[in-house]
């Protein structure tokens, strides 16, 4: 008993030895105004791809979370299995976590007592980069999933979540087979995310690339996603979004939805979509609303520039969505659609429908603009591409192909 204590004693002042030493070799040029590094190896990280190294992030993480400077936290090259872990702020300073190596999930999700796998919360001022890679392992998971058919289900974990973080950036990182969504974003503010790849095949299932609720000012650019499920989703409480320079397929596209399935839920304003290609994906940019829902107010959305290379359903509000069977038809959203417009919209569909706006009875659509739409059918059997409207009130501006029934 008294030499594991020694022992562990001795390995911990070699620890604290260790972080000092680097702490003090990193203040030495800078003048203290350095970034001070943490490298998860000098907290007992190994990347051999099978020790459990959560306990070693966590612990770099919160000593540089308490250095009142500029941290860096660094993963060097090499993978890194790695269990669930919660990064928790407030900090002393900015974080920046450079991912050089691969992190590697469990594949077994009974392992996770969470819902995630990599979390941040509260932090202030963090930027993630470093051209590494998160591999969530999701294979022998996904066939876990049957959220379809049980409502008590339990969620699989998403691979990477922020939670209560503000001014924060990241880039340069690529995520794959997540379990659940690859990135979740929840009450955030100014986060941005550029040159991040994001891939799951075709038929994984809930493998949003990035999901976003109660979050404003969030942008997204220059990015490459194909999931299972949503390029990107939005949900209640999005606002003030841009999106620019993202290509999507495979996945279900690019959603704002599903909304109204929860009461008092918060409007969905601002949202900018642009300049992205979407290719054979099921949907393209979308708007969907549970029927029935409890009432609530989507508007000021732009999407403009956009290509789409056999879509399904290019262009789609859809305020009948009920993914359940026995669905009631008659009933209707009391999600408000209006001030939505789409321009520049061009390329094939692989459906006839290329042009869906399926509103609700009790709150009409307003305000719908379609400018410049051009798209084709591209299917079995050839011929133009159509339109459906319903309960919608808008106007159209320039070439309209299929025929607007606005
Ligand atoms: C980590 O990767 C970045 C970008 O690829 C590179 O600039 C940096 O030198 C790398 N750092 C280490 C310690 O490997
Ligand atoms: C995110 O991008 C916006 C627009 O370019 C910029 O104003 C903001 O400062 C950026 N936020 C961060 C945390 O870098
Ligand atoms: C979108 O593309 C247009 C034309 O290529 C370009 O002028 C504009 O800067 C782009 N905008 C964004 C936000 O990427
Ligand atoms: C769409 O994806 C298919 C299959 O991955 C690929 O062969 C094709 O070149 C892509 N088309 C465009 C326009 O990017
Ligand atoms: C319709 O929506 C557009 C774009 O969202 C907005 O600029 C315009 O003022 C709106 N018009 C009316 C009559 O609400
Ligand atoms: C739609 O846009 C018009 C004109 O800008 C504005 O007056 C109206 O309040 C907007 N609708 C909503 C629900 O914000
Ligand atoms: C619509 O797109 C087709 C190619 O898909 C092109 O040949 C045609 O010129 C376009 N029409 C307009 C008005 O831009």
């Amino acid at each position: 008993m008294g030499s594991v204590w020694t022992c562990c004693a001795t390995l911990c002042l070699f620890l604290m030895l260790l972080s000092l030493v680097c702490i003090t070799d990193a203040r030495g040029g800078g003048g203290g105004w350095q970034p001070v590094f943490f490298d998860v190896t000098q907290f007992g990280a190994v990347a051999d791809g099978k020790t459990d190294n959560s306990m070693a992030f966590w612990k770099a993480w919160n000593e540089a979370c308490r250095w009142k400077g500029k941290s860096r936290i660094l993963i060097p090259r090499g993978t890194y299995m790695v269990n669930s872990v919660i990064f928790r702020g407030p900090c002393q300073g900015p974080m920046v976590l450079l991912i050089n190596g691969t992190l590697m999930a469990p594949s077994d999700p009974k392992l996770f007592m969470s819902d995630h796998w990599i979390g941040f919360q509260y932090v202030d001022g963090l930027v993630i980069k470093g051209g590494g890679t998160l591999d969530g392992q999701g294979l022998s998971a996904w066939s876990y999933n049957d959220c379809f058919t049980n409502s008590q289900c339990k969620p699989l974990p998403v691979t990477m979540r922020f939670d209560f973080v503000n001014n924060a950036r990241i880039r340069h990182i690529r995520s794959i087979n997540s379990k659940n969504s690859h990135f979740n974003i929840f009450a955030c503010n100014n986060l941005n995310m550029s040159h991040i790849k994001i891939s799951a095949p075709e038929f994984s299932p809930n493998t949003d690339g990035i999901h976003i609720g109660s979050s404003n000012n969030i942008k997204i650019a220059h990015s490459v996603i194909g999931t299972g499920d949503d390029c990107i989703s939005m949900v209640s409480g999005s606002q003030n979004i841009d999106i620019s320079d993202v290509s999507c397929g495979p996945g279900h596209g690019i959603s704002i939805g599903s909304l109204g399935r929860s009461p008092y839920e918060e409007h969905v304003t601002g949202i900018t979509i642009r300049n992205c290609t979407l290719n054979g994906t099921q949907n393209g940019v979308r708007i969907k609303t549970w029927a029935p829902s409890w009432p609530s107010v989507a508007t000021d959305f732009k999407f403009e520039n956009i290509v789409m290379s056999k879509v399904n359903n290019p262009i789609i509000i859809d305020q009948q969505y009920c993914p359940r069977p026995n669905c009631d038809e008659n009933a209707q959203s009391e999600v408000q659609i209006s001030n939505v417009t789409f321009k520049n919209i061009r390329g094939s569909s692989s459906s006839k429908v290329a042009v869906t706006l399926k509103c609700s009875r009790i709150v009409p659509c307003e305000n719908i603009t379609l400018v410049n739409i051009n798209l084709s059918y591209d299917g079995p059997g050839g011929g133009p591409s159509s339109s459906f409207c319903s309960n919608v009130r808008g106007q159209t501006i320039g070439t309209q192909n299929p025929p607007s029934c606005l």
